[in-house]
């Protein structure tokens, strides 16, 4: 309880640098060409909000964590224009209908979830057919040494860290629960440790049923 108010009363503080560098960068990126209804997983204290543009009809941003939502239903009351909603859920178990949503948006949260297949096979079932998941996540490294490091580091991490864990293969599991890349990189989250470093971002479209592709169990 006091771990989760001191994440959320800091997170914005913490963040700070690497959004000036570039993570408000990719935000920006990620979402400020977006359109229709838009669904957020995890949306913290809410840095994309002020991203979002007015082509957004429907913005609905989910957050489980009650002090980070605290803080992300202050910015969405400080927002003018287009009316947002903020749900409490966890993305393993999303309150929406099937296909209701153009896109998806997960920054930073794939990391911490409890089930990363349940919480992907949900985004793909509340996509149409067609919709897109936008996202970036920070991913096991690529390097044997930083690997080692976080696998070590990884069990302690979690517990401060809010369950971050840092060997996760983001990219893979997204494939294998039957979203298809349409853009992927690989980039480098500046200046954050070297243990949360790598950065994968990029869109993945949900494929309709009838191209033939099913998903598929990937192991975290
Ligand atoms: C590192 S923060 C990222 C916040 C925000 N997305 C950002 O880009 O700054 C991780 C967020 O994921 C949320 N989270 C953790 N487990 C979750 C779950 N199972 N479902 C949805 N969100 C979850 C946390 O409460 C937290 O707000």
């Amino acid at each position: 309880m006091i771990r989760a108010w001191i994440r959320a009363h800091f997170y914005d503080r913490a963040m700070r640098t690497a959004e000036d560098r570039c993570l408000a960068g990719w935000r920006r990126e990620l979402v400020g060409d977006l359109s229709g209804h838009v669904l957020e997983i995890g949306s913290g204290t809410g840095l994309n909000l002020s991203h979002y543009p007015s082509t957004v009809t429907r913005l609905v941003l989910s957050e489980p964590d009650p002090f980070m939502r605290r803080q992300l239903e202050t910015k969405v009351a400080d927002r003018a224009g287009n009316s947002v909603q903020v749900v409490d859920c966890v993305a393993e178990k999303l309150e929406f209908p099937d296909a209701s949503f153009d896109t998806v948006v997960s920054t930073l949260v794939l990391c911490s979830v409890r089930d990363p297949q349940q919480v992907l096979a949900e985004i793909r079932r509340v996509l149409r057919p067609g919709g897109v998941l936008a996202y970036f996540e920070h991913v096991a490294a690529d390097n044997p040494s930083t690997l080692r490091w976080q696998q070590l580091v990884e069990p302690a991490w979690k517990f401060l860290a809010g369950n971050c864990h840092l060997t996760r293969h983001t990219h893979e599991s997204i494939q294998a629960a039957g979203l298809d890349p349409v853009r992927t990189e690989h980039v480098a989250m500046i200046p954050a440790p070297q243990l949360v470093r790598r950065v994968v971002k990029g869109l993945a479209r949900r494929v309709p049923e009838d191209a033939g592709r099913a998903p598929r169990r990937a192991g975290f």
